[in-house]
């Protein structure tokens, strides 16, 4: 009785928390990224947004310049697009910054956006969706030094860099843009992840083969193999 009862309570617990947990404030609910993986043009327009937008301030070292091959540029538009001044084309994606002027000016230094949309996946959501919310959640406040404020990151020391673009464009057109943006972010946290699913499928086609091939050859019948035996 008395474990029946205690079970009781803990399953009382259980249902009560996820109440709990949002009366600790209103809960975000984040815009769901669209899905750019399989489109390389959304991509391409996603790599020239952060190189002519973002990469001034923000680096990622862990993407090189070369390396945009994948997405579909050749040597040539790589070389005369993106490689600006004493830049080559394998050399990682530095920031023209310099980090102690960006914290003199922001209070604080841009960060790498190498792994930024694994690093913002929480449970909330994919760091997909948080970068989308993000980039569309710029809103005018006075209160601040930059004039901007955001949804998602309370105080950002970031303006809205992307502001004449959603002035300019309609909100469909700049949604577009930010998931382009967003794709390729997503790209660059995990540039093998389209050659790995590509693997997998090679992996489940070959076991496929193999077993079919192993119903196709059939063991000998059982008798007569005991038969033989005798
Ligand atoms: C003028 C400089 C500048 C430019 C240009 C800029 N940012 Fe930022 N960004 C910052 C600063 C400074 C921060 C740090 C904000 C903070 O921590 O309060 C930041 C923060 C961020 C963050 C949050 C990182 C975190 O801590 O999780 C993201 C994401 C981001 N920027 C994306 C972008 C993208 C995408 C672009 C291009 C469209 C861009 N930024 C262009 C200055 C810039």
């Amino acid at each position: 009785m008395k474990a029946r009862g205690l079970a009781a309570s803990l399953l009382l617990a259980l249902a009560l928390l996820p109440g709990l947990a949002g009366a600790a404030g209103p809960e975000l609910v984040l815009a769901q990224a669209p899905d750019r993986s399989h489109d390389q043009q959304a991509l391409q327009r996603g790599a020239r947004t952060f190189i002519g937008y973002c990469l001034g301030c923000h680096p990622a070292s862990l993407m090189r310049f070369n390396r945009l091959a994948d997405l579909g540029f050749t040597d040539e538009q790589i070389s005369k697009e993106f490689l600006l001044g004493a830049r080559r084309i394998g050399d990682p994606m530095t920031s023209t910054m310099r980090r102690d002027d960006a914290k003199k000016w922001f209070g604080i230094a841009p960060p790498d956006l190498s792994v930024i949309a694994r690093a913002r996946t929480s449970r909330l959501g994919p760091g997909a969706d948080w970068l989308y919310t993000y980039l569309r959640g710029f809103y005018r406040d006075p209160t601040r030094p930059s004039g901007w404020n955001n949804v998602v990151f309370q105080n950002v020391a970031m303006h809205h860099v992307l502001w004449e673009f959603q002035g300019r464009l309609s909100p469909q057109e700049y949604d577009g843009m930010v998931a382009d943006l967003v794709g390729y972010l997503v790209y660059m946290s995990e540039p093998t992840a389209q050659s790995r699913r590509h693997i997998g499928w090679y992996v489940l086609g070959g076991a496929l083969v193999l077993l079919l091939f192993a119903f196709a050859v059939k063991p000998p019948p059982r008798k007569s193999r005991r038969r033989e035996h005798v």
